[in-house]
């Protein structure tokens, strides 16, 4: 592979390749506001700027310039160096350039932070983005100058409401134009562009249009700065408090990488956030996706209950073991879910094993809406998991016709949102023992004659495979919350009030069994956001 040396150090690329990607590709960062490895290049922002020394016998391109000097109060003649947009200058073979290690760099970044910074409102403490805001993090790390300009700054619209999801401040804006560039190249809907010229240049939506569609949240996380802010998260947290999970999108089959952004005081899911992953959702999320943070909280199965009404769970599983006492195991139905994890299925395929059952079905939601961006009209985060586990489990129509007819009168089943809750419930009405371990209220858990509380993605470490077949983790965020423990735990707990001795006891045993690594530790949100990381 050909190489180049920033900073004296020798970089690898691949021809073709800018500056700043070839070096963000071995984590080196280059300070930079418009250019996003997802987007196309702008160069407008110049915080990126580079020396570039010239190739041996020839002469570097000087610019003439007019340089303050105090001790003559005046300003005087220099020459220097003419700097190059590290995100637009592609590299070439044996090219020597300076970052970090040029002053006329560190100056010009200096003066493009003051530039940038001249009408800004500097309205920090209550800004969302204050904490992750690359303007306040190059200020830090580049700028540091007392503020010169004495004038009333140049004010512009605020709080502009954009659509359903997005509020504009033209005042923080930087004029980056990422937002334009994703809902031009990536989402496919032009609907944004820029106005005027210079200091009163702002971002408009196109006449007669608002900022809608499927992915509108994603402007808000490719802004740099606190110009575009989603009206789900504003004023809600402050970054420093939370914490991110690695976790992955539950709401399809695409399965995007995501950070669960949580507040571990009081154990509440705030947000979600695109993680980088260029085989599945490259550097985005769809709104649908975005908002499905809320089902941490929301419809959330936290207690056990027995013949419906409350129970501790121990009394729940002391009425499972008598309803299912005796029944011969081939009777009993196993009914695993596209919508938890591998490991939860697999811990009720074993018992399935351990009891004898010969009929295994699959519960899964609807199919729903698509598109030829990210979004899968099949809505559950595990369908190709089981399918891995149980290739002959039968669908759920199957399952309730059975029910229906009266050939299944007894059956254990992992809980999920079913594609008819009321004519569902219905027919499970039916049966004369249904054991349900549920995250979420559906028609199993509403028809269950004993419900065991399950976590859910969120207070949990587990597996889902996404349609491309990739085994993804997700890592546990929040706390279990009320008496909810991890399904496969209810199921080894069952197992043994059923009589037989599960080969599993806790979460290590079963993902040792199915050779997933356990996900990584939990991370301050602060060093690994998304706007930093890009
Ligand atoms: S709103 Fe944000 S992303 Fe859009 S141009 Fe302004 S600073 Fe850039
Ligand atoms: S495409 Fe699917 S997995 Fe990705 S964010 Fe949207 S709902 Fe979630
Ligand atoms: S990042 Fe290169 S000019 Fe903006």
């Amino acid at each position: 592979m050909p190489t180049f040396k920033l900073d004296g150090k020798e970089i690898p690329f691949t021809p073709g390749q800018t500056i700043i990607t070839a070096a963000w590709k071995q984590g080196i960062d280059i300070p930079h506001y418009c250019w996003h490895p997802g987007l196309s290049v702008a160069a407008n922002c110049r915080m990126c700027l580079v020396e570039i020394l010239p190739p041996p016998n020839q002469r570097a391109v000087m610019l003439d310039v007019l340089e303050w000097d105090a001790s003559k109060n005046d300003y005087v003649p220099q020459r220097k160096p003419k700097l190059q947009p590290a995100c637009q200058m592609a590299v070439t073979e044996g090219m020597e350039v300076r970052s970090d290690t040029s002053d006329h760099v560190k100056k010009a970044r200096k003066d493009v932070q003051e530039f940038l910074l001249l009408n800004h409102p500097v309205d920090c403490p209550i800004c969302d983005q204050a904490g992750e805001c690359k303007l306040q993090d190059y200020w830090l790390e580049h700028g540091q100058y007392q503020k010169r300009m004495r004038d009333e700054p140049v004010h512009k619209p605020k709080a502009v409401s954009f659509g359903p999801t997005i509020v504009y401040d033209a005042e923080r804006c930087i004029v980056c134009t990422r937002c334009i560039r994703f809902m031009d190249e990536v989402a496919k809907d032009p609907v944004l562009d820029q106005r005027e010229r210079g200091n009163i240049k702002e971002i408009v939506v196109a006449p007669g249009r608002q900022l809608e569609g499927n992915y509108t949240f994603m402007v808000d996380h490719v802004c740099p700065v606190g110009a575009l802010t989603t009206k789900d998260f504003r004023f809600k947290a402050r970054v420093w408090f939370l914490r991110g999970a690695q976790s992955i999108c539950q709401g399809c089959a695409t399965g995007c990488n995501a950070w669960l952004d949580f507040d571990p005081r009081y154990n509440k899911v705030e947000r979600y956030r695109p993680r980088e992953n260029e085989a599945v959702n490259k550097f985005w999320m769809c709104d649908q996706g975005m908002v499905s943070y809320r089902a941490a909280h929301e419809g959330r199965v936290v207690d056990a209950r027995a013949g419906g009404k409350a129970a501790a769970p121990v009394k729940a599983l002391e009425k499972a073991k008598k309803l299912l006492d005796g029944v011969p195991g081939a009777s009993i139905a196993i009914v695993l879910s596209a919508q938890m994890s591998l490991e939860d299925n697999w811990a009720l395929v074993e018992l399935g094993k351990l009891l004898g059952a010969t009929s295994t079905f699959f519960a899964r939601a609807a199919d729903g809406d698509s598109d030829n961006i990210l979004l899968s009209a099949d809505k559950n985060s595990n369908t190709a998991g089981v399918k891995l586990l149980a290739p002959d489990a039968k669908p759920w129509a199957d399952f309730l016709a059975g029910v229906d007819s009266g050939s299944i009168r007894h059956a254990i089943a992992l809980g999920a949102i079913t594609p008819d809750t009321e004519g569902d419930k219905t027919k499970l009405d039916k049966l004369e023992a249904l054991v349900v371990v549920a995250s979420h209220e559906s028609a199993l858990s509403s028809a269950a004659s004993v419900l065991l509380p399950a976590t859910s993605w969120a207070e949990q470490n587990g597996t889902y495979v996404n349609k491309q077949g990739h085994k993804q983790k997700a890592e546990k965020a929040i706390e279990p919350q009320g008496a909810s423990r991890q399904a496969l735990l209810f199921l080894a707990d069952l197992a043994t009030a059923l009589g037989h001795e599960p080969t599993w006891k806790k979460y290590k045993d079963v993902a040792a069994k199915l050779e997933v690594s356990e996900p990584s530790t939990v991370q301050a949100v602060l060093p690994t956001t998304a706007t930093q990381a890009v």
